[in-house]
């Protein structure tokens, strides 16, 4: 058994390990979609994008994400996921119903810090080190 924490709604329940969070979002419901959701989601077949959800603690406990998510949540900072498409395989805390400006700060965030991640080692390529030799770049 493993716990998801309901951030907004703060509730805590138990579930058995390899659910599916949307499923027993429902179950114990939790309430997941937002008011277009509820008139538009697919019913856990992952066409819709209305079951996103923010795994603010726990998410390498979670089955990686998948090419429907991918194409999905473009607009979403890694940390958001489709409940209907994520097993839960360990203790989690999510956020139902993540605010969208908040995930395009989230998301541009994380682009700003792989960014600066990815320049770091071409700027430092071909540069002198302090014992006067010039590093060679490998790559
Ligand atoms: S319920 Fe439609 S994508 Fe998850």
């Amino acid at each position: 058994m493993v716990s998801i924490k309901f951030v907004k709604e703060n509730k805590e329940i138990e579930v058995a390990t390899g659910s599916n969070l949307r499923f027993k979002a429902q179950e114990n419901n939790i309430d997941i979609y937002t008011f277009m959701g509820k008139l538009t989601q697919c019913g856990g077949y992952g066409q819709c994008g209305t079951c996103v959800v923010d795994i603010v603690e726990g998410a390498h406990n979670l089955s990686p994400r998948n090419a429907v998510e991918d194409r999905m949540l473009k607009k979403r900072p890694s940390t958001c996921r489709l409940a209907c498409q994520t097993v839960v395989n360990g203790s989690i805390s999510v956020v139902t119903k993540p605010d969208k400006k908040e995930s395009l700060k989230k998301l541009k965030a994380e682009k700003a810090a792989l960014q600066a991640a990815e320049a770091v080692p071409q700027e430092s390529a071909g540069e002198d080190s302090p014992s006067g030799k010039t590093i060679a770049s490998v790559d």
